[in-house]
């Protein structure tokens, strides 16, 4: 009964994730990587496993960190993964990780000369491959031109991290701006997760991680646009975690909160933030065991705050989140 109803039944934890049966089993029996190393302490499962009902107390005795094997991650994901916004940040950040594991790389952005930079320190760090296409993902032919450059690559791995937000009233900046962003955070992401998503599934294996953000779980005024547009990321990711699952492709909805990279500097406001390592190393962790990460404990409240109270309430909070540095 229970075997019978594993991955088919979802679990909305305190902590704002989405667990299915089989997740909430490993967590238990592996050791729980949610609130840290070896954490089981805090969550609704302390009282015993919930699928096969163990106690908690012989679970407690052997909790190891699982850590992603390189070889087993390279054979599931590898031997090509794609990373967009490579050129800074999350996306370098991601490209540094996914060398370490061994994965040969398509560096994508704009800033041509930070790549080929990235694939000289790369390829000398690691015995990796790396190739670097230099694009502009708010027009639509950027795609077909990643498309076009990685057409004879065996690609297992996409990352959509090119993203930008815009800070301030919506109505005050030019649509230009608004629109690009959209094409951007939204409409490239969505046709790449489309086109390498296809192959993909024809080859049955492989996964994608798209960058939404800890602004995709309520509306905040003065990034709008943004928030609106995140929402699109993680709902259009969790959906498509569902229908390519079965065809032995995973997708993973990363939701950063304030991280240090050029990111609010580009948005025109200043935030603190987090590490920029951990952000990545816990999605890396996370793909093909989650649905969604946030990394934060603050983050992750701050993602069930909204279901909680009025919207009306959530609303005027978000206005106290975003304060655009120029105004
Ligand atoms: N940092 C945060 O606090 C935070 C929080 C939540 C979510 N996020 C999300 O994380 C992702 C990465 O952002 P980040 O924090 O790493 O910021 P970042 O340091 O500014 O990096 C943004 C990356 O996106 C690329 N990019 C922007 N516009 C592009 C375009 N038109 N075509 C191609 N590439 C483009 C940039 O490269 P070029 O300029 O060279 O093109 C750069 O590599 C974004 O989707 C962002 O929304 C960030």
């Amino acid at each position: 009964m229970v075997d019978a109803s594993i991955s088919t039944l979802t679990f909305l934890l305190p902590t704002g994730d989405i667990y299915d049966e089989e997740e909430i089993h490993q967590y238990c029996h592996l050791g729980c990587r949610i609130g840290g190393r070896g954490c089981i302490g805090h969550h609704p499962w302390r009282a015993g496993c919930p699928v096969c009902h163990q106690d908690a107390r012989r679970l407690k005795k052997n909790i190891p960190m699982a850590s992603r094997n390189s070889a087993e991650f390279k054979s599931r994901y590898g031997p090509w993964a794609v990373v967009t916004g490579a050129s800074s940040g999350i996306g370098a950040e991601f490209s540094r990780q996914l060398a370490a594991l061994g994965l040969n790389l398509v560096l994508v952005a704009r800033r041509q000369e930070r790549l080929a930079r990235s694939k000289l320190e790369l390829e000398a760090q690691h015995n990796i491959q790396v190739l670097t296409v230099a694009c502009d993902l708010q027009h639509t032919e950027a795609v077909a031109e990643l498309a076009a450059a990685t057409a004879g690559l065996d690609l297992g791995l996409l990352v959509n991290c090119a993203g930008f937000a815009v800070t301030g009233e919506f109505t005050q900046h030019r649509i230009e701006d608004e629109v690009s962003l959209l094409h951007v955070d939204c409409r490239a992401l969505m046709m790449l997760s489309h086109h390498f998503g296809k192959k993909f599934v024809a080859r049955r294996r492989g996964g994608i991680i798209n960058v939404a953000s800890a602004a995709s779980f309520m509306p905040l005024p003065y990034w709008a646009h943004y928030s609106a547009a995140k929402a699109y990321v993680l709902q259009l990711s969790e959906g498509l975690w569902f229908e390519m699952k079965k065809h032995g492709v995973d997708v993973l909805a990363l939701c950063p909160g304030s991280t240090q990279t050029e990111f609010a500097q580009v948005a025109g406001t200043s935030m603190e933030g987090m590490d920029v390592k951990p952000v990545v190393s816990q999605a890396i962790e996370g793909l093909g065991r989650k649905i969604r990460v946030t990394p934060g404990l603050g983050n992750r409240v701050a993602a069930i705050i909204p279901r909680l109270i009025p919207r009306r309430l959530s609303i005027l909070l978000g206005s106290q989140v975003v304060r655009p540095a120029r105004s």
